[in-house]
């Protein structure tokens, strides 16, 4: 494949955790790849770190919260890479507690961040970033095993991923006779900055340390582990390619057996 031809991948919140490996595995599958979240120094770190590595990157600052900055970011990708073959919503947050103590703002904030930016950003990318003239395309949106079942104290949490998989779920079939596939990907347990803070927010709510938060968590695990970014990568990078072409509004676990649903 010509760098010219090499098709052009989204990947919201790729500066850290599942959406870096993400982001480094499609570069490597031969994707050109433009990156986004909220943090300009890192994202600057990040195109750095990945061209370093030999890979076509770029990217800029994206808040999924706010329609300016989602059509910002796809604007300025296809300025300066062309039309989007590939789109990765993986940007994403915690949050819940006591659901009769969860205020407003930090419920709009969960759902804001990890539903209503899936909607978004994919609409902009159908339209502004002309994934729907084109013969064949790839949503891929990391949604979680708490998108299947139930979460104690994630209930904000919850309902955005149990979102996620159901816009996946009718998007696919929506878009399924135009080659482009819509899948989710539900991790499960995966070591990253964000399940570090997890961590910690169960440790201060059951009044306990991480250490037993993490024992208590990996003991749910089949594997006996958490999984890594780079496996969830790598299902991401599966569903990218032409074998993957039959596969659409599916949502598909990568968990380490803790969800067999
Ligand atoms: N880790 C797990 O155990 C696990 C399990 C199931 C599902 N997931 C899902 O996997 C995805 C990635 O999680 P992770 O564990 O890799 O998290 P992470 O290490 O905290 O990384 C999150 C990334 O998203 C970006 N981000 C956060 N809010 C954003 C916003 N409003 N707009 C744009 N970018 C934003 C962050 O950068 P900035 O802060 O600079 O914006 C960062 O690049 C999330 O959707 C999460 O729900 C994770």
């Amino acid at each position: 494949m010509s760098t010219a031809e090499a098709p052009l991948a989204l990947v919201s919140g790729a500066t850290s955790g599942i959406g870096l490996a993400v982001a480094r595995l499609l570069a490597t599958q031969g994707h050109r790849v433009f990156i986004g979240a909220r943090d300009a120094a890192r994202i600057e770190a990040t195109v750095k770190e990945l061209r370093a590595e030999g890979h076509q990157v770029a990217g800029r600052t994206l808040d999924v919260r706010q329609d300016t900055s989602v059509r910002d970011f796809v604007a300025a990708a296809v300025d300066q890479m062309g039309t989007v073959e590939v789109l990765v919503n993986n940007a994403g947050r915690s949050g819940g507690g006591v659901t009769a103590d969860i205020p407003d703002d930090l419920w709009h904030d969960v759902i804001n961040t990890n539903l209503n930016s899936v909607f978004r950003l994919t609409r902009e990318v159908l339209t502004t970033g002309g994934m729907r003239h084109k013969t064949r395309g790839r949503i891929i949106n990391i949604a979680s095993t708490a998108g299947k079942q139930g979460v104690i104290l994630g209930a904000p949490y919850s309902a955005s991923k149990h979102g996620v998989v159901g816009f996946t779920k009718a998007l696919g079939n929506e878009l399924a006779p135009s080659g482009i596939t819509v899948n989710a990907v539900c991790p499960g347990y995966v070591e990253t900055p964000m399940a570090q803070r997890v961590r910690e927010g169960y440790a201060v709510a059951y009044d306990t340390t991480e250490e037993a938060i993490l024992e208590r968590f990996t003991a749910k695990i089949p594997l006996g582990r958490y999984s890594t970014p780079q496996e969830v990568a790598g299902l991401v990078g599966y569903l990218a390619s032409d074998a993957a072409a039959s596969i659409t509004a599916q949502a598909l676990n990568v968990c380490g057996g803790l969800g067999n649903f």
